[in-house]
């Protein structure tokens, strides 16, 4: 039998429907699986892909039945299993193979295979693949890191499987080592405050405007033709409308408030701030999704506080346009601190990332794909972007919706609707466009302290005040 032009090992959702997508794109697919029985359904559900499917129990024959040099996608969940996964193959492996790690992986451990793998002549690949379920089957984005050499091997097939926008595949080559799963992390974070930001709001229409599902649904659904066009915005609608089939009431009504998070988003407020750049609405999305895993503490504490929301008799200060202005503009800031994270990254990792291509491939197949995307790609392409916000497009937009942003978020304080991401998306603006900040203060409390001294502009730095002894209390 004809040997696969690529390997796949982790047949789980994600794995099956790549592996399925690249079948469909003409190409012959190793599959293996460490639970055998996983390979059989995944056969028997291939339909009329089954003849590009070569799978096998042994991994062995699974690697001697792709062609040399091999490139073999790992698809099992990140950490150890990852680790495992490649220990058991390498004594199959030949010089000039590859190994591809499509997982969510933390971007050092990425460098770390890629430091053990290449020394024995492996290559290794860790790519974000971002799109989910649907995104695997029929187009994810797919953000490459590691050795170019094997990404050549590769290209082909990861081209082919991504999404398209007009045309141009959604997969691209970023930098070595774990430029791509650091991407694919600044990717999910941003994910997190999107989806915060839209939570947000939507706290508004439902505990301020007392709204119902439905109502908010339809809001999204018309928020999807314009501006806010995205994927989000999209799901939004849906998961608005639907209905519990056991009690026919809105689902989202049934739903516990408790986010999930596997750690992306974490991994990315860790790196904006071990690389000292401010990524607060980030932060604050991944801060939301503990606070609201402590259900239990904050129902006792509404019992003792009580629930500062307006009720719809009051309605609110702000109209749904307001809304949708204040969401854009949140979303831009969290789309600028984003960026400004990558770009950082890029200079302490020498990985020279190409924003504009990363803006290109996330317009189409991954999760926070929005319409702005193709202006930012442009931006960073025509070099305005030295932050987002300073881009014209896009200060175009924040001068018109900060006014909205300020209305929905005082709009919030004073009615008690958290507004965790999208108060610090405008503390972020308000503070990045301030030429004066305030900091001059806290310098002259370090200095009085810690003698950590200050700057005094035609003076120079590191200067000091003979401050007065304060008087401790005996
Ligand atoms: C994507 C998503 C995906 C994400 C899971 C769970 O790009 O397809 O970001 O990779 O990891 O949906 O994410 P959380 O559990 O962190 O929300």
């Amino acid at each position: 039998m004809d040997r696969a032009d690529i390997g796949l090992i982790g047949l789980g959702v994600m794995g099956a429907n790549l592996s399925l997508n690249i079948a469909e794109k003409g190409y012959r697919v190793a599959v293996h699986n460490r639970t055998a029985s996983k390979i059989d359904e995944f056969v028997a559900g291939a339909g009329d892909l089954r003849d590009r499917i070569v799978p096998n129990a042994d991994l062995r024959a699974f690697v001697q039945s792709i062609r040399a040099p091999r490139s073999i996608i790992i698809m099992v969940k990140a950490g150890a299993p990852v680790d495992m996964t490649i220990e058991s193959l390498l004594p199959f492996l030949e010089q000039g193979d590859s190994v591809i790690d499509a997982g969510n992986a933390n971007y050092q451990d990425t460098i770390r295979r890629f430091g053990e793998l290449t020394p024995k002549g492996i290559g290794f690949l860790g790519i974000g693949v971002s799109g989910g379920e649907e995104g695997a089957r029929h187009g994810p984005s797919i953000m490459v890191g590691g050795s170019k050499a094997q990404w050549h091997n590769a290209e082909g097939v990861l081209t082919a499987i991504a999404a398209k926008f007009k045309g141009e595949s959604c997969c691209a080559y970023l930098g070595e080592g774990g430029a791509g799963h650091f991407v694919k992390t600044i990717h999910n974070g941003i994910e997190y405050a999107d989806m915060q930001m839209i939570a947000e709001v939507y706290g508004v229409m439902r505990d301020g405007m007392g709204m119902s599902p439905k109502a908010c649904a339809e809001v999204f659904k018309s928020w999807n033709g314009g501006p806010l066009n995205s994927y989000l915005i999209e799901i939004t609608g849906h998961v608005l409308e639907a209905i519990d089939d056991e009690t026919g009431k809105p689902l989202v009504d049934l739903i516990v408030d408790r986010a999930g998070q596997k750690g992306t988003g974490r991994w990315s407020a860790i790196a904006a701030e071990e690389l000292g750049v401010a990524a607060t609405a980030i932060e604050g999305a991944v801060a939301a999704r503990s606070l609201s895993s402590i259900k239990a503490e904050r129902q006792a504490a509404e019992k003792v506080y009580g629930s500062l929301t307006r009720t719809a008799k009051s309605g609110t200060g702000v109209s749904l346009e307001d809304l949708e202005q204040a969401l854009l503009a949140g979303k831009i800031v969290s789309y600028a601190q984003g960026f400004a994270v990558l770009s950082k990254a890029s200079e302490e990792n020498s990985w020279n990332l190409p924003l504009g291509t990363i803006a290109k491939i996330w317009r189409a197949g991954c999760i926070i794909r929005s319409r702005f995307l193709d202006q930012m790609a442009a931006a960073y392409d025509k070099g305005e972007a030295i932050n987002l916000l300073m881009a014209p497009d896009f200060v175009e937009i924040m001068k018109k919706g900060q006014a909205a942003l300020r209305r929905v978020v005082a709009e919030g304080a004073l009615g008690g609707v958290p507004m965790t991401c999208l108060s610090a998306s405008l503390s972020y603006f308000d503070t990045y466009r301030q030429g004066r900040g305030t900091a001059n203060l806290i310098q002259g409390q370090r200095d009085f302290f810690g003698a950590h001294g200050f700057e005094i502009d035609g003076r120079g730095g590191d200067l000091h005040h003979h401050w007065p002894a304060t008087i401790h209390e005996s």
